[in-house]
C-alpha cells in the first residue's frame, strides 16, 4: 500500500489508474467543417431521465475550441477489436479521419464504424473541472451492438474475462480464461 499525499500528481495517476474504465473514441465536427475525435477514458452515464452522459476533455486539446463551439458530439465504444484506434486517436494528427471507416451522425459528428455502442449527445452543459472542462450531453440516439469491450486499467489495455463461476454451474460452460493484458501504449 502506498500513502504518499496527492500532491505527488504520479502518485494520484497511479491510483486512479487502479479505477478500470471502458475506452471511448469522442467526436465533433468543428465550425470550419474540421473533424475532431480523441481517446476518452472519462466518459461515464449520468442520468436516464433525461437520458445524460459525461466526459473530460484537457483545456490544452487543440480540438478544445471546436468541442465547445460545437453544440453535439458522439462517444463511440471501442471494442478489443478496434485497439488500435486507442493510439491513433490519442496522437494528434491534421486529419485523424483520413484511413478509418466512419460516417457522419447527428450534428455532423463522425461514427466510428464497428463501434460496439454509440451516443449521439447535443452538449446539454460544460462545466469547469480544474485544467479540464467537462461536456455533459443529451443522448439523442443510442445504439449498440455484440462484441468484447477494450478495458484500460493501470496503463494497459485488458480483454475481458467473465468472473469465475461457483464449480457447479461452471462444469456446464466452457473454460474462462484470465484478463489478457497488452502491455503496450498509452500513459
Ligand atoms: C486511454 C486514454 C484515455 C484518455 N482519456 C482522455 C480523456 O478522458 N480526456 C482528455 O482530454 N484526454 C484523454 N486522453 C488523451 C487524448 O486522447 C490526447 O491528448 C489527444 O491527442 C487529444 O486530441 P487532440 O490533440 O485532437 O485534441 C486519453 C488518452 C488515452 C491513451
Amino acid at each position: 500500500m502506498s500513502f504518499k499525499t496527492v500532491e505527488d500528481p504520479m502518485h494520484l495517476r497511479q491510483a486512479l489508474g487502479r479505477f478500470a474504465t471502458g475506452v471511448t473514441v469522442v467526436t465533433t465536427r468543428g465550425p470550419d467543417g474540421k473533424l475532431e475525435g480523441l481517446t476518452a477514458n472519462s466518459f461515464s452515464s449520468v442520468s436516464l431521465d433525461p437520458p445524460l452522459v459525461l466526459w473530460s476533455l484537457q483545456k490544452r486539446a487543440p480540438s478544445l475550441e471546436s468541442f465547445r463551439s460545437s453544440g453535439s458530439f458522439a462517444v463511440n465504444v471501442l471494442g478489443t477489436h478496434q485497439h488500435s484506434h486507442c493510439k491513433h486517436f490519442a496522437t494528434p494528427a491534421q486529419d485523424k479521419f483520413a484511413d478509418i471507416a466512419h460516417e457522419i451522425g447527428f450534428g455532423g459528428c463522425p461514427l466510428l464504424t464497428d463501434s460496439i455502442a454509440t451516443f449521439e449527445c447535443s452538449t446539454h452543459s460544460v462545466v469547469e473541472g480544474g485544467d479540464h472542462l467537462i461536456f455533459i450531453g443529451r443522448v439523442e440516439r443510442a445504439v449498440y451492438a455484440d462484441g468484447e469491450p477494450l478495458i484500460f486499467s493501470a496503463g494497459s489495455f485488458c480483454v475481458p474475462a467473465l468472473f469465475p463461476k461457483p464449480e457447479s454451474v461452471r462444469e456446464a460452460s466452457t473454460a474462462v480464461q484470465p484478463a489478457a493484458i497488452q502491455r503496450e501504449c498509452c500513459s
